[in-house]
């Protein structure tokens, strides 16, 4: 079955619409010779904020570890801001993008919380005084401030996953990437983050399996199914359509699903 591909049209993109993303004809595979994308053609504009969904296997991390330079494809080119990733472009592209792992294990290796958020400001060469103030606002926002002094390895999966995107704001990048965001945060931990991603007005993508952090959170979707795009467009749209969902392997968010208890209510008339 074919699916209707929706294409975005940027609004207002003129001088300052540096933090784009584009990808044109990539295609990715494995060494094993898996094929985890073909042919993807897309224009992310400046200050958008895009989910990117999907089945497990769809291509997400992928994607994303793509535009960060992790993985350079085969066939196909992706531009950031006017910038092609190459291998020689990595380190220009890298101060301006910011990513989050799937697996936050990926990203917290130094002694301390503090040590590890204070990394990337360090690297930037400022001062002493402003890693701190970079590094407590990044931890504060992220509500960990008391772990700062406990060993990464040592916290639960929730709070390395806060430590995690905390050491990415901590760069206050132009471009966030977030790979999974929510998964093993406890409730306050993720109302925090669809907090902050909301006031980050720059271009984000998000790729989750919390479709209602999607809705509350994205303007656009894009779907991959099997390493390709089938869907782009409202996020409204595609999740009234559960038809769609159930062939991409995908359900409603449940604050659009039917709600059993409250039908009961209300047909009680309470
Ligand atoms: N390191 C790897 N080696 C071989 N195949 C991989 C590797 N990582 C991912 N894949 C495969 O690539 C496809 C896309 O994977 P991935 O991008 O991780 O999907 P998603 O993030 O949507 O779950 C899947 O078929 C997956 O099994
Ligand atoms: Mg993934």
């Amino acid at each position: 079955m074919i699916f209707p591909v929706f294409w975005v049209a940027c609004l207002q993109e003129d001088s300052i619409s540096h933090h784009y993303i584009d990808f044109k004809g990539v295609s990715f595979i494995y060494p094993d010779n898996t094929q985890a994308l073909s042919d993807i053609n897309l224009h992310i504009c400046h200050g958008e904020s895009v989910g990117i969904i999907g089945a497990n296997g769809a291509g997400k991390s992928t994607l994303l570890e793509l535009i960060t330079g992790i993985l350079l494809p085969q066939e196909g080119e992706i531009v950031v801001g006017g910038i092609a990733v190459t291998k020689k472009t990595l380190a220009s592209i890298r101060r301006h993008v910011g990513f989050t792992f799937q697996n936050p294990d990926n990203q917290v290796f130094m002694n301390t919380v503090w040590e590890d958020v204070a990394f990337g400001p360090r690297n930037y060469l400022l001062s002493e005084e402003a890693v701190e103030k970079k590094v407590t606002a990044a931890l504060e926002t992220m509500g960990i401030l008391h772990l700062k002094d406990r060993p990464p390895y040592r916290l639960s999966g929730g709070e390395k996953r806060s430590a995690a995107i905390a050491s990415v704001l901590a760069l206050e990048p132009d471009i966030l990437l977030m790979d999974e965001p929510s998964s093993d945060l406890d409730p306050r931990a993720r109302r925090k983050l669809i907090a902050l991603i909301n006031q980050f007005t720059h271009t984000k993508l998000i790729t989750s399996h919390d479709l209602d952090l999607v809705l509350e959170t994205c303007k656009r979707v894009i779907v991959l199914h099997k390493g390709t795009v089938v869907y782009d467009g409202s996020p409204i749209e595609v999740f009234k359509d559960e038809k769609s969902l159930h062939t991409w392997g995908l359900e409603k968010p449940l604050t659009m699903s039917d709600c059993l208890v409250c039908d009961s209510k209300k047909n009680r008339g309470q």
